[in-house]
């Protein structure tokens, strides 16, 4: 049974989607499909499942179809009531109830802490989860349900990291960890992208973070970092410093399906697990993923 006690996720998807044009002309990235559902809608479900009551989207002012797809759709709903498809109905209805969506605009894309901080007054004074809509992470536990247990013993931040190879730790933030356990461990310092030189070690943080209110006080202070951009990341080094910040070595695979291979190689994923397919295609599937 999920801990009822983190009530919100803040999930930032204000980017602009370069790597997928055109297709994200008019489409938000984050409503690309993996199959037949679009990429956040797995992240909302996560959340859920972890005991999450009120979803916060932080998004760019013309992205307002990201919160539409959790919203009520009546015209569409009458319609296939009066068919009676019933199956249909019920998957375009069964989260718009579920749990309450917020939107919070943020004007200029100045980073992810920065969109992290415009959420401040939406979040409150309560511990909440920030997940990165780029980041699916397929696991019969789902990560976040995985970061409770560590935030239940330790009482202090959650980081979701995992091994990369190092010629990739350039793009991720990067954790240096003493280990308390083979999957926990905590954090000394943090450093966003770092050059391969320069990382701590390959441990890379995952897009899913269970973080105390206390984030947005050093999220305020911080200035540009890497990139010209105000990261997440430097307000994470401020809670490493108070000694409150875990990371953890989720189970499960991660997609990163902001770019196009790791897009394709979740929709091959998933593709497996879904049971309307036709055995014709689900065979080619399973000879593409087999050669992966
Ligand atoms: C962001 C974070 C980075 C994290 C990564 C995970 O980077 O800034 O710390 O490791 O997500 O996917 P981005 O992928 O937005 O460049």
């Amino acid at each position: 049974m999920p801990s009822p006690k983190i009530k919100k996720a803040v999930i930032p998807a204000a980017g602009l989607g370069t790597r997928f044009l055109p297709a994200t002309k008019v489409v938000p990235k984050e409503l690309l499909p993996i199959v037949d559902k679009p990429g956040i809608q797995y992240i909302v479900e996560e959340a859920l499942s972890a005991g999450v009551e009120e979803v916060i989207f932080v998004i760019s002012p013309d992205k307002g179809q990201v919160v539409d797809h959790f919203r009520p759709a009546p015209e569409l709903e009458k319609c296939l009531r009066e068919r009676g498809k019933n199956d249909l109905l019920q998957s375009i209805t069964f989260l718009t109830d579920k749990a309450k969506y917020s939107v919070v605009t943020q004007e200029k894309p100045l980073g992810l802490g920065h969109a992290v901080l415009c959420a401040r007054q939406a979040v409150g004074d309560e511990w909440f989860f920030v997940f990165l809509p780029d980041d699916l992470i397929d696991h019969e536990v789902p990560c976040a349900v995985q970061m409770l247990k560590p935030w239940e013993a330790h009482g202090g931040a959650i980081l979701a990291v995992m091994p990369v190879p190092w010629e990739e730790v350039h793009q991720y933030g990067v954790v240096k960890a003493a280990p308390l356990t083979a999957s926990l461990g905590k954090v000394e310092s943090l450093v966003e992208k770092p050059k391969r030189e320069q990382a701590p070690s390959n441990l890379a943080v995952i897009g899913r973070y269970l973080l105390p209110p206390d984030i947005f006080g050093f999220l305020e202070k911080i200035k540009s970092g890497a990139i010209g951009e105000i990261q997440l990341t430097d307000g994470l080094a401020g809670l490493a410093k108070k000694g409150g910040l875990y990371a953890l070595q989720f189970e499960g695979e991660r997609f990163d399906i902001g770019n196009k291979g790791g897009f394709l190689e979740a929709n091959i994923n998933y593709a497996l697990k879904h049971e309307t397919l036709s055995q014709k295609t689900l065979d080619l599937i399973k000879m593409l993923a087999e050669s992966r």
